[in-house]
């Protein structure tokens, strides 16, 4: 009796040991290799913190900690010890092979040129933009019209029949073979690309897709992360473009951590005035080209329509000989074009006078008026001045200095510049008219559309400007442009 007791109870014995190694086995290695802890991730501007707050010490939003786990991971010595063996092996840069890489055009010129020449097998694009700028119109425009190739767009924002109805506005529309699906699961993606194997997919919009491997709201931080790990992987393994749009937050900032701009391998901003047509495609990031480049294009009704000639933009809204008007010729990326620059001064009727730019940064409009003032000796202190980039755009460009600091002399004695005329130039502190990059270019679309002078930085070479139609005047300082504009 006592020994078949003793039988019975050994292999339960054995096993409840085995089990008991096993698990210690278990912990011990999870000690060893993983430390789980817990931070609070800000929602708007990736700042984290220890503990959750209601309002972030950094952007200053509200209710935007999210609880994040942080595994680290306790490194094994790998990456330090000199004695491991290891497969992969540094080589001359020389030896390295490239395969001639296929880009794909996309039958837009403008988006081609963005991305510098087509899309790249494999490559994440992120187009990120304000609500109701155009970027599902961009992305749909394109999927329908890019010839021989299949995509699959993927919504999470609208139905397979809103998708319709806007494939329906667009006239540019020339292919059928854009497959769609209203769906949020980044997991049951890999079985939508299984099923029709297309060319490119499009993602409409990352923060509103979710995987089940991790446990929060779609389009919070750490679902923006992994799902966007998981098309990381998928676009690698198959060299299978992916094209992602991006919600911007209020400081227009792509929504989502940061690392979402270094995962992927090109952003675009689209961005543009909602109460204008123009619509600009800015590249921000790009591995497989020059982040100079912009892209223009117009909203109508019937979808988006390219601008080849964005001096067109200007020449729509030409103001005949009024002051307050300045023509500068201005180049973005390497596209030169030219813009109309307004000012208007006033006599302030408080205190603090009021200054205000749309389309040119504040900061560098109060830096010229300071110049003007201390420089150039004009009284603009007890003035108003409100500046204005007609079009809508936003212009980077130094070179529209001269053309600012014109507009609003132009205002302010009420003399209007003559018509043909036109400027580039950037302006320093001492009041000197500095170089600028591109200045045939400059000069050349400016005599192609027909200008008579176009008064440009002596610094630069003048000498091969002579073969263009049209007459160069230098000047080294501000005075000198403003006795030739208003003498
Ligand atoms: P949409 O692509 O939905 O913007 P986003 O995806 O960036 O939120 O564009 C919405 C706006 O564009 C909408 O206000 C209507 C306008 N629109 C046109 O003017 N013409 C068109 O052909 C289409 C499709 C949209
Ligand atoms: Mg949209």
């Amino acid at each position: 009796m006592i020994k078949r007791g003793c039988l019975k109870r050994q292999p339960l014995f054995f096993v409840s040991q085995m089990f008991l190694l096993i698990f210690t086995k278990k912990i011990n290695a999870r000690v060893s290799m993983a430390k789980t802890k817990i931070v609070f991730v800000c929602k708007e501007c990736g700042a984290e913190s220890p503990k959750w707050m209601g309002r972030c010490s950094q952007c200053g939003a509200w209710n935007t900690f999210v609880e994040e786990e942080v595994v680290s991971v306790k490194p094994t010595g790998g990456a330090t010890s000199f004695s491991a063996s290891n497969t992969i092996k540094p080589m001359r840069l020389t030896d390295v092979q490239v395969g001639a890489v296929r880009r794909t055009p996309t039958a837009n010129a403008e988006l081609d040129r963005v991305l510098g020449g087509g899309i790249v097998p494999g490559a994440i694009i992120l187009i990120g933009g304000e609500p109701g700028i155009g970027k599902s119109t961009l992305v749909l425009q394109m999927a329908l019209s890019i010839p021989d190739r299949k995509v699959l767009y993927v919504s999470g924002e609208e139905s397979a029949q809103q998708i319709k109805l806007r494939a329906e506005r667009i006239r540019s529309a020339t292919t059928d073979n854009c497959m769609v699906v209203s769906d949020t699961s980044i997991d049951r993606l890999a079985s939508h690309i299984k099923e029709c194997s297309p060319d490119i997919v499009v993602v409409d919009s990352i923060q509103t897709m979710e995987t089940e491997r991790v446990d929060s709201l779609p389009g919070s931080i750490s679902q923006i992360k992994e799902c966007t790990a998981v098309l990381m992987r998928m676009a690698k393994e198959n060299a299978l473009p992916i094209i992602l749009i991006g919600h911007i937050n209020k400081d227009g900032q792509i929504a989502g951590p940061k690392i979402l701009e270094h995962m992927v391998d090109v952003v675009l901003q689209f961005e543009g005035d909602r109460n204008h047509m123009y619509r600009i495609l800015r590249s921000i990031k790009n591995r497989f080209g020059s982040t100079n480049e912009i892209g223009i294009f117009e909203m109508l009704g019937d979808g988006l329509r390219e601008v080849a000639n964005p001096s067109e933009l200007l020449l729509n809204e030409f103001s005949q000989s009024l002051s307050g008007v300045a023509i500068a010729a201005a180049v973005e990326g390497v596209r030169p074009f030219l813009i109309e620059v307004q000012a208007l001064t006033s006599t302030a009727a408080y205190g603090t006078p009021q200054r205000s730019a749309t389309g040119f940064d504040l900061r560098r409009l109060n830096m010229l008026l300071a110049v003007l003032e201390k420089r150039a000796g004009f009284k603009l202190a007890a003035k108003d001045v409100f500046l204005n980039i007609a079009g809508g755009i936003r212009v980077c460009d130094p070179a529209i200095d001269l053309s600012v600091a014109a507009s609003i002399l132009s205002s302010n004695t009420d003399m209007a510049i003559n018509q043909g005329v036109c400027l580039a130039g950037e302006i320093g502190l001492s009041g000197e008219i500095r170089p600028i990059t591109r200045i045939e270019q400059r000069v050349g679309e400016a005599a192609k559309l027909g200008f008579s002078q176009i008064i440009v930085p002596r610094f630069n070479r003048i000498s091969d400007l002579k073969k263009f139609n049209i007459d160069v005047r230098p000047v080294t300082r501000l005075d000198e442009a403003f006795r030739l504009l208003f003498a």
